[in-house]
């Protein structure tokens, strides 16, 4: 019988920038507080990118390294990398091109996925089905924004959330039942308006109009966005579980984006896990995007023991939300 073959993560790596933008930093610039935007957000300070032509591709150049030094692998052994994002470095070519060829994975094909805050679990999910076709054995899913750069930093209401950063994982074969078990996506594109950047796409492409009129950041209707987002995220959480036979007992970890605090403790709670089992660093670095659960795994790998069953869970534009199950096999 030939045995089944799982996409295990057998690898994590990650980067932030170093420069930290504090809450009392935005004081400056905006109409805010640090106990608002604490006690609303859980956020204290984020990363951000700074330098003429850093992109969000010199934020997964790092990280992929990372991966690249642990495993002792070359780089022209990369068969794929993945790249969830909203930011790349340009709208062609692709973050992905660009990112293997300052890796120097020459051997590697490669392209982004644009699914917003969903786009690690989008493209986890993309790659875990091409090592489990048997087509491929080494893939690099990241995911990686660099939300500097659509932050209106004078919108109080989006500049408080959004920072910068990238995480990645490698997916290798399993046939011992280790990897991504499950996953349930879900989209809704009559979501959109409510989070998206109005201009530069194909119906409106960059214009002197459009620039004054800032249609090139990210407009975002905080609370209809809340409101989906607290339900979704808890609901597909909770599916996944039961159709799996599974109850948050079983559950080593959640490991949820982080947008908001208030979203992450209302997913925790509807699958009944108590805070210590829920990665958090939404403190630290704010919303980055696709960059978030990649960054959690990156921070919490160390107390991840072989066997550990995680829920991955995410919500953001499009819309677009789904679950993820794990069993860590590293
Ligand atoms: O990751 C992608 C998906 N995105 C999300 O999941 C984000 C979801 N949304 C949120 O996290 C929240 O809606 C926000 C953090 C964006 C806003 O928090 P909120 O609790 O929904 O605030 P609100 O929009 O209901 O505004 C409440 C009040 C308003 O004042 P009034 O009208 O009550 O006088 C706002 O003008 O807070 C005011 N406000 C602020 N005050 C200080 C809004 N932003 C700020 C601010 N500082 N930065």
């Amino acid at each position: 019988m030939i045995p089944t073959i799982n996409a295990a993560i057998t690898a994590v790596g990650g980067y932030v920038p170093e420069y930290r933008l504090t809450n009392s930093e935005l004081e400056k610039l905006v109409d805010t507080n640090d106990e608002w935007i604490r006690t609303r957000t859980g956020i204290n300070e984020r990363r951000i990118l700074k330098g003429a032509g850093s992109g969000t591709s010199d934020m997964i150049v790092p990280a992929v390294q990372e991966i690249l030094n642990k495993r002792n692998m070359k780089a022209e052994e990369i068969d794929c990398l993945i790249v969830g994002t909203v930011t790349p470095d340009t709208i062609f070519p692709s973050t992905a091109n660009i990112a293997c060829h300052k890796l120097g994975a020459v051997n590697a094909w490669g392209f982004d996925l644009a699914a917003a805050c969903s786009g690690f679990l989008y493209a986890l999910t993309t790659g875990a089905a091409l090592i489990e076709s048997g087509r491929y054995k080494k893939v690099i899913v990241a995911g990686a924004d660099k939300m500097s750069s659509i932050v209106d930093y004078s919108d109080r209401t989006t500049c408080i959330i959004f920072g910068d950063g990238a995480g990645a994982v490698l997916l290798e074969p399993n046939t011992e039942g280790y990897g991504v078990l499950d996953s349930l996506l879900k989209s809704d594109g009559g979501g959109g308006h409510h989070l998206h950047m109005k201009a530069g796409g194909s119906v409106k492409p960059a214009s002197i109009e459009t620039v004054t009129n800032k249609e090139h950041f990210i407009y975002q209707e905080g609370q209809a966005v809340f409101k989906h987002a607290v339900k979704d995220m808890a609901d597909v959480s909770y599916e996944l579980l039961q159709r799996n036979n599974l109850t948050g007992d079983d559950i080593a970890w959640l490991v949820p984006h982080q947008a908001n605090k208030r979203i992450i403790d209302a997913t925790a709670n509807r699958i009944g896990l108590p805070a210590e089992k829920v990665m958090l660093n939404i403190q630290r670095f704010g919303n980055t995007t696709a960059g978030t659960i990649p960054l959690c795994l990156w921070e919490w790998q160390d107390k991840l023991k072989k066997g550990d069953k995680l829920v991955l869970a995410a919500f953001g534009g499009g819309f677009t939300w789904g679950a993820t199950l794990i069993k860590w096999g590293c």
